[in-house]
């Protein structure tokens, strides 16, 4: 296919939000355990770390870290992960089947984000415990000393607040698997309650309430207006959690899943400014993306991986991703950069083993998965402001997705470069585009990076960690303010101009 993008400097959508690019560890699987901590690794440091992985997060170039879960947060007491670790208990966890052993805490997390230069946000659990541990867990994590709880932290040896700004009031409360899942009303009631007494302690936190688990969700729509009408004033974001994945081999609609994501956005924006509008309220409702990615989730269902053992970080979710897969993923991240007006923090879910852009072995190596590429080169070229591009492409037919334009497109620009970011989601044929970037302060082509592969279906393994990589696309040419561009079929390219 042939496509033209225009881009118009005035048209802006908003800034590019460091946020967007957070990221999620949930002590579930090998995300913690053999995963980031691994005591006796040879690249561990004196609190268990694994550095490998430290630099990997760092190239990552992850902002925002959402932790500790996830489904793992609604069964989760806080005061179990801190203070001296031998007196930390061992807990059952329901929403994996498995044991936790509190080892990696809120402490020594803390300390690992500031290794790789991401910020802390933290989820409480408002489904199985109620106001009080919320504000104590506050109380132990931001008060800066002089109290019970504030001194407790000091005593086990971290003297300064870890000042979180960002606190998740539960997790997917909507979904029948969480543990102590509610309907919207009784949720939308604990939701109010808990961020009133939270901001009575700090009117500066931004507080995040559960929106759906999905767009698919029976409940959806109707979820965020009920949880909404009553929390509301208290609230700052409300969240969106979406997983795509193949289905019956049908790459096609996989490949225009952010089609869904938009309809997604368009659709919690509307019912949340409804409610805004009703209230007559001045606030404008931001949303939290705090859980997005590809995900294999039917056949983890279909495997016997979470069953009825109880086992310390066993291997679960750890897909194995495809290019077809990262192309998706850098799709995904571009179309939240376009609604970065609204959009302003979200999740790649998750970070390290658990469907994550990074992966290691116990006692051996860290490695980048097909999905890492898309996710650094965007966080490390996306700067200044988002501009609305105009597309114009064929578009195809898509099973699930309905109509969707074969080639996809977003741009950033700042005073002196600017970046475009790219896909073509035809099957078989290369797309020869050009992009006007006259209006842009850009006058030279500084780095193209294309991830494509003959076959849509390769991965990154143990075996061959770099079987998939991005590779430079010599095709990028700019000139008399047009830049041409040729993408392989099934492929995400980034162009940084300046
Ligand atoms: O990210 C994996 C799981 O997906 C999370 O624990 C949960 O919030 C979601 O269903």
């Amino acid at each position: 296919p042939r496509a033209h993008v225009e881009l118009d400097r005035r048209a802006v959508v908003g800034p590019v939000r460091r946020r967007t690019f957070g990221s999620f560890v949930e002590h579930l699987g090998r995300c913690v355990y053999t995963g980031l901590y691994e005591p006796g690794h040879p690249t561990a440091n004196e609190d268990g770390f694994r550095m490998d992985v430290v630099e990997l997060v760092r190239e990552l170039g992850t902002t925002t870290v959402r932790y500790p879960g996830g489904n793992f947060v609604s069964g989760f007491r806080w005061e179990d992960s801190v203070g001296p670790r031998e007196q930390r208990p061992v807990r059952r966890d329901l929403s994996w089947h498995s044991l936790e052993s509190n080892q990696v805490g809120l402490d020594e997390f803390a300390r690992w984000l500031k290794l790789t230069g991401s910020e802390l946000m933290l989820a409480v659990n408002v489904a199985t415990r109620g106001i009080l541990p919320a504000l104590d867990l506050l109380e132990y994590a931001n008060h800066p000393s002089g109290t019970a709880l504030s001194d407790l932290r000091i005593a086990n040896g971290t003297p300064e607040p870890h000042d979180v700004r960002m606190w998740c009031l539960g997790n997917e409360m909507d979904g029948p698997w969480q543990t102590g899942f509610m309907t919207a009303d009784d949720y939308g009631k604990i939701a109010a309650r808990t961020a009133a007494a939270m901001k009575a302690a700090d009117k500066d936190l931004e507080l995040v309430v559960c929106g759906s688990s999905g767009s698919g969700m029976p409940t959806f729509g109707d979820w965020e207006r009920t949880v909404l009408e009553h929390s509301y004033d208290y609230v700052d974001y409300v969240s969106c959690h979406a997983y795509y994945q193949v289905h019956d081999g049908d790459l096609g609609s996989f490949l225009a899943s952010s089609v869904d994501m938009e309809f997604f956005i368009d659709t919690v924006l509307a019912t949340a400014d409804h409610v805004g509008h009703k209230r007559q309220s001045k606030k404008r409702m931001n949303i939290s993306f705090d859980e997005w990615n590809v995900w294999y989730l039917e056949e983890h269902k279909a495997s016997d991986e979470v069953n009825d053992e109880w086992r310390h970080a066993p291997r679960q979710l750890e897909d194995v991703y495809t290019v077809a897969d990262a192309v998706v993923v850098g799709n995904l991240l571009m179309t939240l950069l376009k609604r970065s007006d609204r959009v302003t923090s979200a999740s790649l879910a998750q970070l390290v083993n658990v469907i994550a852009p990074i992966m290691t072995e116990p006692g051996g190596p860290a490695w980048r998965q097909t999905t890492f590429h898309p996710f650094s080169i965007t966080s490390r070229l996306a700067s200044g402001e988002v501009l609305r591009p105009v597309v114009d492409a064929p578009t195809y037919l898509t099973a699930r997705h309905g109509e969707a334009s074969l080639v996809d497109a977003v741009a950033t620009v700042d005073d002196d470069r600017a970046a475009v970011f790219l896909v073509n989601r035809d099957l078989a044929e290369t797309a020869r585009v050009t992009v006007d970037v006259r209006g842009l302060p850009v006058s030279r082509v500084v780095e193209a990076l294309t991830l494509a592969d003959a076959d849509p279906y390769a991965k990154n393994t143990l075996a061959d960690p770099d079987r998939v990589t991005p590779a430079a696309n010599t095709s990028a040419v700019l000139a008399d303010g047009v830049l041409s561009v040729e993408l392989p079929p099934v492929s995400w390219t980034a162009i940084a101009l300046g």
